[in-house]
């Protein structure tokens, strides 16, 4: 098929969700959205607290549904999760009930991937995250950050077309942080086609990982800034003129607080 014919892997057609809380009131978390996310293309979304973004991420993972408007992955209509989309979620969601290497193994058993395939990619993930040694560990025995690497190396072991992360990194400390945005980059670039939609609440984070940061304010797209900075891109090269112009332009959109 000609690549150009190919269906956005996110598209978002005029998206309201309306929660009505349990006093009847209505909160209106995300407005009127359109949204285009390229197949290939990895998108980072910024804004401050509580004005919509995971409230996105959740509609494009299926977790919830819009009260108006469409949503489409890979030019489908979602009805729901599925293993089309890599989901980490902003709270932590590791099965309590199972080993750290079975809550990575999770997705690959769902697909029927070969024990020993399952092993082994199991193992390559875990030792990516650091955690080889935590492999028949349950996860209350972990800290706040391990349990985050796991959910990170559960969704990376599925190696998905899609890629739905909220705040994946939070947590982390600098260099497992550093060394994980490698690990997504190659990913992200191997194939050429997977698309990332990533919240992070960090400017600096956008800048090293995203080819466009998305601003939202009250439940709206209120900026849309390309990341023109040439790739390879690593962690310590988010300095310079044209880093500092873009974040400023990024942060300028966040409004409310002065920080000039
Ligand atoms: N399940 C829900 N029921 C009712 N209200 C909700 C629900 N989920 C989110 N909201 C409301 O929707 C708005 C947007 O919330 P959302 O979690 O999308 O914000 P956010 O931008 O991700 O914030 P943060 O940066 O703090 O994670 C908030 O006013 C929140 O209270
Ligand atoms: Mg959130």
């Amino acid at each position: 098929m000609n690549k150009d014919a190919e269906p956005p892997a996110i598209e978002l057609r005029s998206v309201t969700k309306t929660f009505v809380l349990e006093s009847g009131e209505r909160v209106v978390a995300v407005r009127d959205t359109s949204l285009t996310v390229a197949r290939g293309e990895f998108v980072c979304v910024v804004g401050p607290s509580g004005h919509g973004k995971s409230t996105l991420l959740n509609l494009m993972a299926g977790f919830i549904k819009p009260t108006s408007g469409e949503i489409l992955v890979n030019g489908k209509p979602v009805e729901g999760p599925g293993p089309d989309r890599g989901v980490v979620f902003q709270q932590d969601t590791l099965f309590l009930w199972r080993r750290v290497a079975d809550n990575i193994s999770f997705g690959l058993e769902a697909r029927r991937v070969p024990k020993e395939e399952r092993k082994a990619t199991v193992e390559r993930y875990l030792k990516t995250v650091g955690l080889e040694d935590f492999g028949g560990a349950w996860p209350r025995q972990l800290s706040g950050g391990m349990r985050r690497r796991v959910a990170i190396a559960a969704v990376f072991a599925n190696e998905p077309d899609v890629f739905l992360m909220d705040e994946p990194f939070v947590g982390l400390d600098y260099l497992r942080r550093a060394q994980l945005h490698k690990v997504l980059l190659d990913l992200w670039e191997e194939g050429g086609h997977r698309a990332v939609f990533m919240i992070t609440h960090d400017v600096d984070e956008a800048l090293v990982l995203g080819d466009r940061i998305l601003v939202v304010k009250e439940g709206r797209i209120v900026e849309d800034v390309e990341v023109a900075l040439p790739r390879p891109r690593s962690t310590y090269m988010i300095t310079g003129e044209e880093a500092s112009i873009i974040r400023r332009d990024v942060v300028l959109h966040f409004g409310e607080l002065d920080i000039a």
